[in-house]
């Protein structure tokens, strides 16, 4: 059997497979609600078998939504909501975990697809925006509030608050979004955090919200459950966030209780302008687009600390992906844009690497079809 098709378990979770679909917001819930989209998307992905289906970036708080249109998690209601959707994807023999988000200085905006600007400070639902200081991300962004260190425990709670309803929801894993600039990567990051108290300064003071928010969660959730921490391994821009930055950080989690660091990149203030390899050497432009150019991060990190790692970003061929597990790069293999194109790409990609040569991941309903199918045109992907 192929590293990818076999199980992994951490904590008290058993993964049957270490295909992940990454976080993808949708920017279709009302009032942070969940719609039938939101059960049609996610189901999707448990037909096709994805070891674990994240949901997108869900904000603990509403002003801490990317726009009017993102998921939450900040009422029962909300939680209650959920639920069809875990008990689904459980059904379908995988395992539902929720990405708990707080977009920070970079909220209030439209939806990619209808500009991803700011919303007006004349529109009916733009709200004030918050970050460690008061800096903006980009030259057309708001000024942010600067958090008062109170507010800040109050987010911790509202971290806590909405791990807890995560668990009433059915999800099974938590993981916590520290990446693409928002509220937590803001506060690691000294390109957006320029506080002079305990939350900022040195490495120590910008990492100490983030572990604050990773040990609440920890405590919230018990032993049991899982916790990823999702990482921008390197900001990509002068003078900001390193992949050694990331290694520190990565140390101080699992003291706090993640087990797995989920590693993306970029984000704090636009596009990142330069990448580096581990190695320190300039990667090219178009680096972003090239096959797993994150894993060398989730690599670093998994040889350099006692933690598990996901990999993401431009993971396509099931080989490539089986490789990076294999190889030890890393525990995980998440996919974003390419599962979204193929959902059933599990199913497909355990076929390709002999795992399932009788069809048997596939959903009964299906197996029987997909079976005769094959007699007729020989199917391998
Ligand atoms: C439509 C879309 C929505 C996304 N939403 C989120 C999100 O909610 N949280 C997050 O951490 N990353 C988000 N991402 C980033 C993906 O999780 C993933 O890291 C990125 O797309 C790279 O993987 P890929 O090359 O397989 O797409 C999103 C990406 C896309 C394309």
């Amino acid at each position: 059997m192929s590293q990818l098709f076999s199980p992994v378990t951490v904590r008290g979770t058993t993964f049957p497979n270490r295909v992940v679909v990454s976080p993808l917001c949708m920017y279709s819930a009302v009032d942070g609600l969940p719609q039938p989209w939101h059960f049609a998307h996610l189901s999707t992905f448990a037909r096709g078998k994805a070891g674990l289906v994240f949901t997108e970036a869900t904000a603990v708080e509403a002003i801490g939504r990317i726009t009017p249109k993102c998921l939450g998690i900040w009422t029962d209601e909300q939680a209650q909501a959920l639920k069809p959707i875990t008990a689904f994807i459980e059904e379908m023999g995988c395992i539902p975990g929720i990405q708990l988000a707080h977009a920070g200085r970079k909220a209030s905006t439209s939806p990619p697809f209808e500009g991803a600007q700011p919303l007006a400070a004349d529109h009916p639902e733009r709200w004030d925006i918050v970050g460690p200081s008061g800096i903006p991300t980009a030259d057309n962004f708001p000024v942010p509030h600067e958090l008062t260190a109170d507010e800040i425990k109050q987010l911790v709670t509202s971290f806590a608050a909405a791990a807890r309803r995560s668990l009433d929801a059915g999800f099974k894993v938590i993981e916590i979004h520290g990446a693409h600039g928002y509220l937590l990567h803001s506060f690691l990051s000294p390109v957006s955090n320029q506080r002079t108290d305990q939350y900022g300064g040195d490495i120590q003071g910008r990492m100490l919200f983030p572990l604050e928010v990773s040990k609440a969660v920890r405590a919230e959730v018990g032993e049991d459950v899982p916790l990823f921490f999702r990482i921008s391994a390197i900001d990509g821009i002068e003078g900001g966030w390193t992949m050694d930055d990331s290694v520190t950080l990565a140390k101080a989690l699992g003291e706090a209780g993640i087990d797995v660091v989920d590693c993306s990149s970029g984000g704090v203030s636009g596009a990142p302008r330069f990448r580096v390899a581990d190695d320190g050497k300039p990667l090219n432009k178009s680096s972003a687009r090239q096959p797993g150019f994150q894993v060398p991060y989730a690599q670093r990190i998994r040889n350099e600390t006692d933690l598990k790692t996901m990999a993401v970003g431009v993971i396509i061929d099931p080989e490539q992906a089986e490789q990076i597990a294999s190889s030890g790069q890393a525990d995980f293999v998440a996919l974003g844009r390419e599962i979204m194109h193929n959902p059933f790409w599990p199913l497909h990609a355990a076929r390709t690497l002999g795992d399932d040569p009788e069809f048997n991941l596939w959903p009964k309903q299906y197996k029987w079809a997909v079976d005769r199918r094959a007699q007729i045109a020989p199917l391998n992907q």
